[in-house]
């Protein structure tokens, strides 16, 4: 993205951001250009990132905090600058507050892991919503089944939307732990956190926010939600990826045990005893990614050059415009909110199996995700098994959207 395109010359513009994605956007698939409509599942990556991560590999690739020689301080630097970096981009008090992880489903085992396992006992009850992703089920089950803890769940209405009446029922003071997602993958429901936070402070549980599909969309800070731990990774925001962070509150992270062992978390080892390094260190055990952190202080500076006020009006007339023409559409059901959402529709189609319409839209050569994208139990209340979704994220165009529409009535044709 050229200074000239966001500085106060000329506004930023598709095109612009089209630019730094070229690459990728020019591919071929089945001999028809790319309709990358999949960024939900994951998203593209700029060549600024491709660079940064190229970089690292070719001319420093050395490890970090255990070398004194030059590559070594160079890429410790570079490192731990991310973490002031995601700081910031996240407003956390303090840069210690930033864990890295292998990414979201990562960052939630960590605190089911040490803070559940520490803290949480039989009788106990763990709150989640019916629009979690598997990564926000499954650990709470696992810790439930361990510890003796009791999983509750809150409700969703047809639209796929949490009303704060059925929350209020759930909390109580067996309410030790909530965690709930701030945007569902698979409908693009927008919760509000800040709410949900509130509420469950009022009786004393600490709150897990899931950011997976929140944190490339709206600016998140952590300090005004006041959530206890907020998970992200890298790859959902122009990242690499099998990188993530886990933001905790400081005395939260300080109170709970380490999670996996190894180089690094370490302040002292014998064969008798071993204590532990200070938060952020404790819960990084091991050669961490390197490259895929400092890549995602790439991605970070990239977001925050176009800005969020760009990003969201852009996603959201591709949203508008792309809901309008896919209503027109005979049989065509949008499910999940009406409003206030992010930009990913799922839909189902009378009569037409989600996976057949996947495999076929993509020899038109437009990506879209199908099947139940990791969130069962919703889809189950929904009553359906499996959708198709599409995505929109900062490169897409009213264009694209016209040829996703086309190549799905044409597909739609074939298979009805
Ligand atoms: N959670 C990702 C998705 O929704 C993989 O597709």
């Amino acid at each position: 993205m050229s200074l000239h395109a966001t500085g106060q010359i000329n506004p930023l513009t598709v095109d612009d951001v089209r630019a730094d994605f070229l690459q990728v956007l020019e591919t071929k698939v089945h001999g028809k250009p790319l309709v990358y409509l999949d960024n939900a599942a994951s998203t593209l990556k700029p060549k600024s990132v491709v660079q940064t991560v190229s970089d690292y590999y070719q001319y420093q690739s050395a490890n970090i905090h255990r070398g004194v020689h030059t590559l070594s301080e160079k890429g410790t630097l570079a490192y731990e600058n991310v973490r002031k970096q995601v700081a910031g981009f996240i407003n956390a008090k303090e840069d210690r507050e930033v864990i890295y992880t292998k990414g979201t489903t990562d960052s939630i085992n960590l605190v089911a892991k040490t803070y559940g396992r520490a803290f949480l006992k039989k009788g106990d009850e763990v709150l989640i919503s019916t629009l979690e992703h598997h990564s926000n089920i499954v650990p709470w089950q696992m810790l439930c089944e361990e510890v003796g803890c009791v999983l509750k769940v809150i409700p969703v209405s047809d639209q796929g939307e949490i009303n704060m009446a059925d929350l209020d029922l759930l909390l109580s003071e067996k309410t030790k732990l909530v965690s709930v997602v701030h945007v569902s993958n698979t409908l693009g429901t927008i919760n509000d956190v800040k709410t949900i936070i509130q509420k469950a402070h009022a009786v004393n549980a600490v709150v897990l926010v899931d950011g997976a599909q929140a944190i490339a969309h709206e600016k998140v800070d952590v300090q005004d939600l006041d959530c206890d731990f907020y998970a992200f990774s890298a790859h959902k925001i122009y990242g690499p990826t099998g990188v993530g962070v886990l933001y905790g509150k400081a005395h939260l992270l300080e109170a709970m045990p380490p999670f996996e062992g190894g180089g690094d978390m370490i302040d002292v080892v014998t064969f008798e005893k071993t204590t532990y390094n200070d938060i952020p260190f404790k819960f990084e055990a091991g050669t961490p990614h390197i490259a895929g952190v400092i890549g995602l202080g790439a991605a970070l500076g990239y977001v925050e050059q176009i800005g969020f006020e760009w990003i969201q009006n852009h996603e959201m007339e591709l949203l508008a415009y792309a809901t309008e023409k896919l209503e027109k559409i005979e049989g065509l059901k949008i499910l999940g909110p009406q409003s206030n959402k992010a930009s990913v529709i799922s839909f189902i189609v009378e009569g037409v199996h989600p996976s057949d319409l996947g495999t076929l839209i993509d020899h038109e050569g437009v990506a879209i995700r199908t099947g139940h994208h990791c969130t069962q139990p919703l889809l189950q209340r929904l009553g359906v098994t499996s959708t198709s979704r599409a995505s929109f994220s900062i490169y897409n165009t009213k264009k694209e959207i016209d040829i996703f529409v086309a190549a799905l009535i044409k597909v739609l044709e074939m298979l009805r």
